[in-house]
């Protein structure tokens, strides 16, 4: 039986490529061509596990006589109608021949085969393809990306210096008493929220969708529980009881960054960027206490907030904002 559990599950053959479906065993081998990915951001060394048991999720490896080569997921989200495209890549010897296609159209059919309700393929990617690579997808959204970089230590600082910073803005503008964030106590909450149908106009959801570190969900029943299996910490502000503001963090998680660090992901919605503003501060004071070593925040964002929020988060001694203005593509195709 144990041994059974073992054996690779063959997928398919193409291009010269085996493809098996991913097995823990298969970390090491997945690592090795995995060395600087995302410039050290890469959530995979700590998310591999996680993916080899959760539920609607497909992961699959492409071999070159024998030899680990490709790798490619997609979870099945949105009440079983949409996969989202997750973790690709090709070691680096095999890259610009075509490799991430041919993966990808072998995680297609396998998904098709799996999940025949399937209709519509998502993905978010960092890097902009292009006009002519573009035009193979539907563009749903785009968003900015604001990186900050420290040593654990330094965030305290860094977060008075936010604090002084918002009460002198407050101070020459007069406070916002409209405003009022709070966190998320429990999945009630969270329900309600999110199965409030004016949710995707009044927060201008990308796409319609909620991003959460890279990943497009539909505010929908079917994925709240995807969600709260996260264990994400939401913030709202709300209007008259509407929700007006949106965001949450991911638990703090290690990346490869710089000998190790720890990553923390910010996604924001809405339209007011002075509640953005208040709001980094109140997700940065909840992880404080959990954050060691050099740690990486990474906020996610409408495009508009962004140069507000690089002026709010400069000038500190400690935490530097590391890599430009960045973004964040959200593509759709259809599943032919
Ligand atoms: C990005 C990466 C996977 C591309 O692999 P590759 O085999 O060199 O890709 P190629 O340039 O030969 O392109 C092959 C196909 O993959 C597609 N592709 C390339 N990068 C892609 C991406 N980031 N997301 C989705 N598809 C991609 C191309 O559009 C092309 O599609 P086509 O066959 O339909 O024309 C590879 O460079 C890599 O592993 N990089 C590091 C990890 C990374 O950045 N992954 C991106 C995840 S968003």
């Amino acid at each position: 039986m144990l041994r059974e559990a073992m054996e690779a599950k063959f997928v398919g053959e193409s291009e010269g490529l085996t493809f098996w479906l991913a097995r823990p065993q298969d970390y090491e081998e997945v690592m090795a061509i995995s060395q600087d990915i995302y410039q050290g951001n890469d959530y995979l060394p700590h998310r591999y596990h996680i993916w080899m048991t959760e539920r609607d999720r497909v992961a699959i490896i492409g071999r070159r006589n024998g030899k680990l080569v490709a790798l490619d997921s997609a979870l099945v989200v949105d009440g079983g109608q949409t996969v989202v495209l997750e973790g690709l890549r090709v070691c680096p010897s095999e890259r610009g021949q075509g490799v991430a296609g041919v993966i990808q159209r072998v995680t297609d059919s396998y998904i098709k085969q799996v999940y025949p309700s399937v209709t519509t393929k998502r993905l978010t990617r960092r890097d902009n393809p292009g006009p002519e690579k573009l035009s193979k997808f539907t563009f749903l959204a785009c968003r900015a990306i604001l990186s900050l970089c420290g040593e654990a230590e330094s965030f305290k600082d860094f977060v008075s210096g936010l604090k002084s910073k918002l009460e002198r803005t407050e101070k020459s503008n007069g406070p916002n008493n409209n405003q009022k964030l709070f966190v998320l106590k429990d999945s009630h909450q969270l329900r309600a929220l999110l199965l409030d149908p004016d949710l995707s106009l009044r927060l201008q959801l990308p796409g319609g969708a909620i991003i959460q570190d890279w990943q497009p969900l539909k505010p929908m029943e079917s994925n709240l529980e995807i969600l709260e299996r996260r264990n994400l910490t939401w913030l709202v502000d709300s209007f008259n009881e509407k929700p007006i503001f949106m965001s949450f963090h991911t638990p703090p998680y290690p990346v490869p960054f710089s000998g190790g660090s720890l990553r923390v992901n910010i996604d924001m919605f809405g339209t007011d960027v002075s509640t953005a503003r208040k709001a980094l501060i109140a997700h940065l004071e909840q992880v404080l206490e959990e954050i060691h070593g050099t740690v990486v925040v990474h906020i996610y964002m409408p495009k508009t907030f962004w140069e507000d929020m690089r002026q709010f988060c400069e000038g500190d001694e400690g935490v530097k904002q590391y890599n430009d203005y960045g973004e964040q593509l959200f593509l759709e195709k259809e599943m032919l």
